[in-house]
């Protein structure tokens, strides 16, 4: 699907046209449907069949060109919206878009960016099962009709470094975990850093076994698929020996809980467990394709958390790759149990300029924000304030948490340094954090708690069924704004 920008719609034969409530059509919009549709649209404006509320439209059948159908919509009232109402409104135009190959849009130029990035969330359909809908005709061409400008442009070009990286993460997330094993996340590393020249490094469980990282081990080792450390490194133009930015993700292929395993109604949806993994190699594939310069490491912590005779059990003991004991007081509490040793292991390593981890890791952050709020908590709130201004920045909400002493003391073990769940506290997001703060030095770090954001239980108009692709887009605009 390519995207541009244009005042007519030259080729498109579908033309659609959003209206808040109580909006006129614009004189451009009044020429690009022509003069005898915009004299029925007054009439029926003026009869009140159509005053831009939100689920009406008005569809137009021209007669000559390639111009098929108009269709005027509704949006209601502008003011008092969500904050992703133009995002959300981009995904529903996508819809509309059913057996259409070219389609032109009007919207105004603020409103381009989230629009379209909703437009490309919307579009994206996890085919692979689908065998009958493969033969069904699709969207070629999107052309936004808006101001164009310099910056425009600029944007359209990493609108389709978006589609692309966006769809490589919701491919390899909705897959099931059947045909989704570490080694086949690992391959999806390999292929990414293969064509894009970057180099790959791939610890498995024996070697994980002698570098000590214990967390990585014990949650996998109950799994036929081993655990891996996956290491990426993307180098272009890096002024330093450092690694820029480091992204660390969690990869755990499958949750069944472990022995302390999930009932129905939590273990349907596990799969997606590996989200933080499949962001860290979609942002690695995007910031190759928009040539973004800088040097960035990427590391995959990946595990299947399994049922088996030689399952870590509640009560086992581990060693974490810098020495900490954690005593796995929860076998479902595994997410942080790979972290650990990722994040101690890239510190000390690779010493980069600052970490971002992300992760599926708490049930209790969507009872703390929902499904539209990333929870994020760091150890350095200035480069916190950097992380929720590139949030903002590209429309990917998220809400700080805190991560105060008593989230620590809770994580403390009575005959170890660490317990990997606690019951007294509750706040399961900020213990959880404060956890991981065990393993983070002095390097500035913020941790995307993304257990409410990554799957969409209910569909909206940017994700129809699946994995939502969030966060790629902050971690980008990270990598941009470090160099
Ligand atoms: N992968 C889950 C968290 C999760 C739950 C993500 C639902 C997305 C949707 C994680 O490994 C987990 O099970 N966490 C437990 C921790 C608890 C045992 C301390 C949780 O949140 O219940
Ligand atoms: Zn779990
Ligand atoms: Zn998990």
């Amino acid at each position: 699907m390519k995207f541009s920008i244009d005042s007519k719609a030259p080729k498109a034969e579908l033309l659609l046209i959003s209206l808040f409530k109580g909006e006129d059509l614009s004189s451009a919009q009044q020429a690009l449907i022509g003069k005898d549709f915009a004299k029925a649209f007054a009439a029926r404006r003026k009869a009140k069949d159509f005053e831009g509320e939100k689920g009406q439209s008005l569809t137009f059948y021209p007669e000559k060109g390639s111009l098929k159908k108009i269709i005027v919509l509704g949006r209601g009232d502008k003011e008092g919206d969500i904050p992703q109402a133009n995002e959300y409104w981009g995904g529903t135009l996508s819809s509309l878009c059913k057996g259409v190959k070219n389609v032109a849009i009007t919207l105004p130029e603020e409103e381009l960016e989230e629009q379209a990035y909703g437009f490309v969330l919307g579009s994206y359909e996890f085919m692979r099962y689908k065998k009958e809908d493969k033969k069904a005709p699709k969207l070629e061409s999107v052309t936004f009709l808006t101001k164009d400008s310099k910056k425009a442009q600029a944007f359209l070009k990493k609108l389709a470094v978006f589609q692309e990286s966006s769809a490589t993460l919701r491919d390899l997330t909705n897959m099931p975990a059947g045909e989704m094993s570490t080694k086949d996340l690992e391959d999806a590393a390999r292929k990414v850093c293969k064509t894009h020249k970057m180099k790959l490094t791939v610890f498995d469980e024996k070697k994980l076994r002698k570098m000590g990282c214990g967390g990585l081990v014990g949650v996998g080792q109950g799994a036929t698929h081993g655990p891996r450390m996956v290491l990426m490194e993307y180098k272009f133009k890096a002024k330093s020996k450092q690694p820029n930015l480091a992204f660390i993700g969690k990869g755990i292929v499958f949750d069944t809980g472990g022995l302390n395993i999930k009932p129905t109604n939590y273990i349907e949806t596990m799969k997606h467990d590996m989200c933080g993994a499949a962001t860290v190699i979609a942002t690695m594939e995007a910031l190759a394709l928009n040539k973004v310069p800088g040097y960035f490491l990427g590391v995959l912590c990946c595990a299947e958390n399994a049922v088996s005779d030689r399952s870590i059990h509640p009560g086992d003991v581990l060693t974490a790759y810098n020495g900490k004991t954690i005593e796995v007081t929860n076998t479902d509490a595994e997410g942080r149990l790979v972290l650990a040793d990722g994040l101690s292991y890239t510190e000390k390593n690779f010493k980069p300029k600052a970490m971002l981890d992300v992760a599926t890791l708490t049930g209790a952050v969507s009872v703390a924000l929902g499904p539209h709020l990333t929870g994020v908590l760091g150890n350095d709130q200035a480069f916190m304030d950097e992380v929720l201004a590139a949030s903002r920045a590209t429309h990917e909400l998220a809400w700080q948490l805190p991560l105060d002493a008593v989230f620590t003391k809770a994580m403390k073990g009575s005959f170890t340094d660490l317990v990997n769940s606690q019951n007294t506290l509750r706040a399961g997001t900020s213990t959880a954090g404060a956890f991981l703060k065990e393993f983070v030095g002095k390097t500035p770090w913020v941790h995307f708690d993304i257990g409410g954001t990554a799957w969409a239980d209910r569909p909206t108009p940017t994700t129809k069924y699946g994995t939502t692709a969030v966060v790629l887009r902050t971690f980008v605009e990270m990598a941009e704004r470090s160099y």
